[in-house]
């Protein structure tokens, strides 16, 4: 969904900030420290109930207070969050929301910051999270195995550390491993599909390397999830968790059959980077129909001025309200030709250009 207002309540630095933002493109300038990253992440707050900045929350809390309080509606759609350290509330249109999921499912947003450059150089984790997010919205019965695949392996694993007999473990393994194909299926499927988008726009921006994407489901798929499950009994005892399943997936990158950050600079980077997270943006527009936020911290650095121009080409086409930050104005001057609205912080106060 695209936001038309915005406000923020004790978050961060604001004390209190409110801005109607373009339907398309908003272009949010300030000095260091002025609150360029703190805004986009309240907006990403928004739209998936968290934070891309810390695991804690809380500590989004304007210190000083002891909650903080976001909004952000469209003529059809309201969503509050309400966050302190023991308070945590959203309420859409009017009614209290329980699953995060269900926020998600109603504004889809992909956010790249300073630190998401983890997606390339950081565990796989970071590349399952990226696979998660297209499933989810890609596949209807996604999150419901996800869900109960993680309750069973959590299960599992407090079975392993408990030393119970292998009769019950074997008896949680049979559903385990349902859940375990149906999430592999998915992911395979999404990363299929996905793949001709992300090889075309990685070609436009990275046009002098060959790019390799593969699924690594996180067991062997000759010798099958159950058997190895089976045979990895006593070692997962030993070490108190389980070494083979969709919990060990990963998106293999590579670069010219290299790893990618032995081969690419860090402007490089940051455009392989922008490259896949455009592609998910652009993937989800023609595969869902509806519209996906893009948010881009820090727009301009690291990159030249024919990198600029093309980034900011691709952000214009997108259909989905768009945010971008920069520390100066002449960094963003590729955005002048399109219709955009551009917002300057300064002591702690949004004014629209
Ligand atoms: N919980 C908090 N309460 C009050 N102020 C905070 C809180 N958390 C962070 N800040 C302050 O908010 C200010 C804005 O931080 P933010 O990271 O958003 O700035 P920025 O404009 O993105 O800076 P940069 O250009 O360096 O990336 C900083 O001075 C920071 O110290
Ligand atoms: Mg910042």
């Amino acid at each position: 969904m695209a936001f038309s207002q915005i406000r923020m309540t004790a978050f961060r630095n604001f004390q209190s900030a409110s801005f109607e933002p373009h339907h398309s493109m908003n272009i949010i300038i300030g000095a260091n420290g002025s609150g360029k990253s703190s805004l986009l992440e309240a907006v990403s707050f928004l739209c998936v109930g968290k934070s891309f900045r810390t695991a804690r929350p809380d500590s989004a809390v304007n210190s000083g207070a002891e909650e903080f309080v976001l909004f952000g509606c469209n003529d059809t759609r309201r969503i509050g969050i309400k966050r302190g350290a023991g308070t945590f509330e959203i309420v859409l249109d009017g009614e209290k929301l329980t699953r995060l999921s269900d926020l998600a499912r109603i504004s889809p947003a992909r956010v790249i910051h300073p630190a998401d450059i983890e997606l390339l150089t950081g565990s796989p984790a970071e590349r399952r999270s990226f696979i998660d997010w297209g499933a989810f919205y890609h596949s209807d019965d996604f999150y419901d195995h996800w869900s109960k695949f993680r309750r069973i392996l959590k299960q599992r694993n407090a079975y392993l550390k408990m030393n119970i007999s292998y009769d019950y473990i074997d008896a949680l393994d049979a559903e385990l491993v349902v859940h375990a194909e149906a999430l592999q299926e998915a992911r395979r499927l999404y990363v299929e599909d996905i793949t001709d988008t992300v090889s075309r726009i990685c070609r436009d921006f990275l046009p002098e390397y060959e790019f390799g994407f593969s699924l690594y489901s996180g067991w062997d798929q000759k010798k099958g999830l159950a058997q190895q499950l089976k045979n990895s009994y006593e070692r997962d005892r030993m070490q108190g968790f389980t070494s083979f399943g969709p919990q060990r997936a990963d998106l293999r990158i590579t670069v010219d059959h290299s790893q990618v950050q032995d081969v690419l600079s860090r402007g490089q980077l940051k455009l392989l980077l922008c490259s896949l997270r455009l592609s998910q943006c652009c993937f989800h527009e023609k595969d869902c129909g509806t519209d996906c936020m893009f948010l881009l911290d820090d727009f301009a650095s690291e990159l030249d001025q024919s990198k600029r121009e093309k980034l900011a080409d691709y952000l214009f086409s997108l259909r989905g309200q768009v945010f971008i930050t920069a520390i100066d104005e002449s960094e963003t001057r590729f955005f002048q030709k399109g219709s955009c609205d551009i917002f300057e912080l300064d002591n702690n106060v949004i004014t629209k250009r």
